[in-house]
């Protein structure tokens, strides 16, 4: 089966992805913490933001190379970095990421190979985090970044937002992905040979009253709703009550008492320095 990505790469898609980049951003890059590195890949990069916000960190000749398949995605990415005077930051390269468009020279040289939010989206996981695995050189870091879709809560419950939620992460399977994914980090590292290092969350939630509560909880509206096609399609969820948990999701945004949880899985591991 092809990999096929469920979000597509419309202008409202690629909105929804800078609005998420701008709520997660920071709070990644802790978890990342780039220092010293001087060459850096970012495998799936999208609209190129997070992968600017890590070369941002980086000593100035150091060197950054994102691979995205998406023309389209690649596109906004370049343009992205042209409108913020940022050209010369990153590498932009189109590419599959089981088969990254590396010269041979590069292969086995990288001090960090990162990706996020992209796993769960291929049928191969594990041949995505292999050639991260030969990309980077010995002592090197792999860090992979994603989604388990089972860590989502929200309280006071909003009726048939869950049901939603599940309806639409199964369309997952339907394409041969896996949305639990994120569980299954710190496994991919040790099956290619890295040594873990690191396991830990990315907590992505809050409740009203923060800021960004309102632009957390559109985010997750906007991906049910790009979903909400495919989950009638596939008749995982009637018409009807697909849009009126969209409906009770909007009603929920709007309650003084609302929260909401959610987990980015994330893992490091280091490719071992003898072997
Ligand atoms: C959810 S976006 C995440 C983008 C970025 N990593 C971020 O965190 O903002 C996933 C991206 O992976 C790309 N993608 C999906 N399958 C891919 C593949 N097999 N090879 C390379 N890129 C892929 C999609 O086109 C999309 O731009």
């Amino acid at each position: 089966m092809k990999d096929q990505y469920v979000h597509g790469s419309s202008e409202k898609e690629q909105r929804r992805l800078a609005l998420m980049n701008k709520l997660i951003n920071q709070a990644c890059l802790l978890a990342l913490d780039p220092g010293a590195e001087e060459l850096v890949l970012d495998v799936g990069c999208g609209t190129g933001e997070f992968t600017r916000a890590i070369a941002r960190c980086l000593p100035e000749k150091s060197k950054v190379i994102a691979v995205e398949r998406d023309p389209a995605q690649l596109a906004t990415a370049v343009d992205r970095a042209l409108a913020e005077n940022e050209a010369e930051l990153v590498d932009f390269r189109v590419g599959e990421a089981a088969f990254l468009p590396l010269k041979r020279s590069e292969l086995g040289s990288f001090d960090l190979a990162h990706t996020r939010f992209l796993l769960e989206h291929v049928n191969n996981p594990l041949a995505v985090v292999e050639t991260m695995f030969e990309a980077v050189r010995k002592g090197g870091r792999i860090v992979l970044a994603d989604d388990d879709h089972d860590t989502l809560r929200l309280w006071p419950e909003p009726p048939g937002v869950m049901d939603a939620w599940r309806a639409y992460f199964e369309t997952y399977r339907k394409k041969g992905n896996d949305p639990f994914v994120g569980r299954r980090l710190v496994q991919l590292l040790h099956q290619v040979g890295a040594e873990p290092q690191k396991n830990t969350m990315v907590f992505y939630g809050g409740c009203s009253g923060m800021r960004e509560f309102q632009g957390i909880v559109h985010n997750l509206y906007e991906v049910l709703g790009g979903a909400a096609e495919d989950v009638i399609q596939a008749k995982l969820m009637s018409e009807k009550n697909y849009i009126n948990a969209l409906y009770a999701l909007r009603d929920f945004s709007r309650r003084p008492d609302a929260a909401l949880w959610y987990g980015i899985n994330w893992a490091e591991g280091m490719k071992p320095k003898f072997s």
